[in-house]
């Protein structure tokens, strides 16, 4: 493993104004995604939507670090037959691929979930390697409820997740490593922030037993929000404050960044609450956006599946990344 290689790319990953795109939806999310705005979910479909993100110039070379693949992006061409890995490579962007396979039910534990997909993980890191990704993500996802997260839930999760990242390290890929507290209940702020702090714990405890090297991953967190359902939702202050303090408390300063998931946000909260928190610097980690739907709603809203229409999915795709990575400089203004 070479630690210089892997720390100088976590650091390009998270560079001041610069954020990940996550492109890496699966079949089943895509599909969900295009049934939203009336689009087929078919192979050139997908191929076609994500040819133009991809192709956005001002969003790619100015504001985008890096961008996170589906297994069958990585491996297809542009309509006129040129690698999509290729066209991320030249606008100066990072390639990275999801590895996780999605989750499974945890056994004994109703209601929860375990990620999977270490099986061969090592056989598909290198394969991956050789056609150009230079980080990888697995997801683990942590439900809050009455009674849950159970203890069990959060230990299997991070030995995966620690798993994972040794297996990437290993590979000279650099591990994003993403423990998501998802934001479907009806909990307030404050068990949001207690149930992270426990989980982000967990997940550094599993990373050192299994000898990852800090320097060479990143972090992506959910953020301390209140559910969707509750009824008391927090001010934009609040989230930042309580995320930023969270954040101190769990992750190492040897980490070089942390790059959020949006996790249901709309575009500009996500926005605001990442410009927030910049108000609160210095931080001992670059801070930044690793955001799915927060940067893609409006470009596909705008595309809809229509040739016509790709410089317009351009110009909302940009103008959410110049948003965005103004607010990773804490100087965007609503
Ligand atoms: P969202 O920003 O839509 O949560 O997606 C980010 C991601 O990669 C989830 O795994």
């Amino acid at each position: 493993m070479n630690l210089t290689e892997l720390n100088s790319t976590a650091t390009a990953m998270v560079a001041p104004g610069k954020g990940i795109l996550a492109a890496d939806e699966s079949s089943g999310t895509i599909k969900k995604r295009f049934d939203a705005i009336g689009v087929e979910s078919t192979e050139a479909n997908r191929r076609d939507y994500r040819e133009m993100l991809f192709r956005s110039k001002e969003a790619m070379s100015q504001y985008i670090s890096g961008v996170i693949l589906y297994d069958e992006t990585i491996w297809q061409d542009a309509k006129d037959g040129m690698p999509l890995i290729k066209l991320i490579e030249e606008s100066g962007a990072i390639p990275g691929i999801k590895v996780d396979e999605g989750t499974q039910a945890l056994p004994m534990c109703p209601g929860e979930l375990v990620t999977v997909g270490l099986d061969k993980l090592a056989e598909r890191l290198k394969k991956y390697y050789e056609r150009g990704a230079r980080f990888a993500k697995w997801r683990a996802v942590i439900d809050i409820g009455s009674g849950i997260p159970s203890i069990t839930a959060i230990s299997v999760n991070a030995h995966a997740l620690a798993r994972y990242a040794a297996l990437c390290q290993a590979a000279q890929i650099v591990p994003i490593v993403e423990p998501e507290v998802l934001m479907d209940g009806g909990h307030d702020i404050d068990r949001c922030f207690d149930v992270t702090q426990r989980v982000l714990n967990k997940t550094f405890q599993e990373l050192r037993v299994q000898r990852v090297a800090l320097e060479g991953m990143v972090l992506k967190p959910n953020m301390a929000v209140a559910g969707k359902k509750s009824p008391k939702k927090a001010s934009v202050e609040e989230v930042a404050e309580k995320t930023v303090r969270m954040l101190k408390a769990c992750v190492p300063a040897a980490v070089p960044g942390i790059a959020f998931l949006s996790g249901g946000q709309s575009d500009e909260e996500a926005t605001a609450h990442l410009n927030a928190m910049h108000k609160l610097g210095p931080l001992p980690w670059g801070l930044t956006f690793s955001y799915g739907r927060a940067l893609q709603a409006a470009p596909q809203k705008a595309w809809s599946g229509k040739a016509e229409n790709v410089a317009a999915g351009q110009r909302a795709f940009s103008h959410r990344a110049r948003m965005n990575g103004l607010a990773a400089k804490g100087e965007w203004a609503s």
